[in-house]
């Protein structure tokens, strides 16, 4: 049993992450979608909203797939539940410097699982959640960027619009 764990904030779940799991589910026999907790960001949504948000977009879609919720080191979890791989996605060349620290950083906390990129989908290239929720902010059109399931629900809670 191959484990997989692909780890953000998802504050709120893209089409952009949807891809990269949907890929990894394919590459692993299981695959862990792990919201976890970042201290450096203020989310819009709790970690609870956040889990229950891709598991609506998941669905039955993808049987191998699970969705969990974490705070503390991503290794550790890692380890914990024995996985082989953290699964990323490579947006840019800007993106690579931060991911290559994260990976080793992650390989040193726990030599027994490896960072595994994706490249993105062309059209997510450019995606990332602090801009879909800019959009959603000023009500702009953000079903192109969102799984068709969580918009109504991402943009009601955002819209700041009378
Ligand atoms: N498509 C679209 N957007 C994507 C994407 C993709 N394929 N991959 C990433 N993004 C976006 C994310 O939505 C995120 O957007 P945001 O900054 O607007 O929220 C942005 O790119 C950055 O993503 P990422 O670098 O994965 O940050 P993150 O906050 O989603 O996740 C953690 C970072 C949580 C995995 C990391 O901080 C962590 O592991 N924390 C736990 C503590 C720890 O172990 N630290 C490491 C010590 S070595």
């Amino acid at each position: 049993m191959r484990i997989a764990v692909c780890p953000g904030s998802f504050d709120p779940v893209t089409k952009g992450h949807l891809d990269i799991v949907t890929r990894a589910s394919k590459l692993f026999d299981r695959v862990i979608v792990l919201v976890v907790i970042n201290a450096a960001k203020t989310p819009s949504f709790s970690p609870e909203e956040r889990v229950q948000m891709i598991r609506e977009v998941i669905g039955g879609s993808l049987p191998n797939v699970e969705v969990d919720t974490f705070s503390g080191l991503l290794a550790d979890y890692v380890r914990d539940v024995g996985a082989v791989a953290i699964v990323k996605g490579l947006r840019a060349v800007s993106d690579f410097e931060y991911e290559f620290q994260m990976a080793l950083a992650n390989k040193k906390l726990n030599p027994t699982s490896d960072t595994v990129f994706l490249t993105t989908a062309s059209q997510n290239m450019y995606l990332s959640s602090s801009l879909v929720k800019q959009i959603a902010q000023f009500g702009g059109d953000i079903s192109d960027f969102l799984p068709s399931q969580i918009v109504d629900r991402v943009a009601s809670r955002l819209c700041k619009k009378e």
